[in-house]
């Protein structure tokens, strides 16, 4: 399973970047708003730290809006995944740019039937927003394992990318699922590898070997 971080903040990429384990980040709008930085500079330097995707999503509503956008997205690196909104338009930019052999995320996922769709148009990646479903009293978590059995059943090889990730649990419940992807805020990034007991058994570890040493 691969992990993304969900932020535009250079610093946090930097850090999880450290750890050894990171395979993309993805951004949206708003994210890059919480950076305070310019669009151009944080992208740029975005897509230099890292070698792996990097999702920059288009703000055009339409087609060929979409397009032009994402010719312009490009050029800040080859590792440049265009984002693209999951409404009509969406899909037929997903489609041309699919043809001219340009990877794409087609985001704000709600439903299985919208990543069929997605899935369809030829999207490298889908992005089903869990965390949002679950703001609104659904299971958001439950399509992620309907999203794996329709791409199994036809073959699809759209990576399902697990996004709007609030918590630990859902990192796990989308691994159990067989997502290919979870893009993950950093303060969740830090959350997984910590545990209490392991905290504990390593100063009770260090503590022994004190002793034997002494
Ligand atoms: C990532 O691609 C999405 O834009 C992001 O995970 C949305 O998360 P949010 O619902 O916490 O804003």
């Amino acid at each position: 399973m691969k992990f993304f971080i969900d932020t535009a903040d250079v610093a946090e990429i930097k850090e999880a970047r450290e750890l050894g384990i990171l395979d993309g980040v993805t951004t949206n709008p708003s994210l890059i708003k919480k950076s305070g930085r310019p669009f151009k500079d944080v992208a740029a330097e975005i897509c230099k730290l890292v070698s792996g995707p990097v999702s920059l999503e288009v703000t055009a509503i339409d087609c060929e809006g979409m397009l032009k956008e994402a010719a312009e997205l490009a050029g800040f690196g080859d590792n440049v995944v265009i984002k693209l909104p999951l409404i009509p338009e969406g899909l037929k930019a997903c489609k041309r740019l699919t043809e001219q052999g340009v990877k794409t995320n087609v985001t704000l996922c709600f439903s299985p039937v919208q990543a069929l769709l997605a899935a369809k148009a030829g999207a490298s990646f889908i992005s089903p927003f869990v965390g949002r479903l679950d703001d609104i009293g659904q299971d958001g978590m439950e399509i992620i394992p309907q999203i794996r059995q329709i791409y199994d059943n036809y073959g699809f090889d759209t990576e399902i990318l697990v996004a709007s990730i609030r918590n630990p649990v859902h990192v796990l419940d989308a691994a159990l699922a067989g997502a290919d992807v979870a893009t993950i805020p950093f303060s969740v990034f830090k959350q997984l590898v910590h545990h209490p007991l392991t905290d504990k058994g390593l100063a009770q570890f260090l503590k022994d070997w004190k002793e034997v040493k002494a």
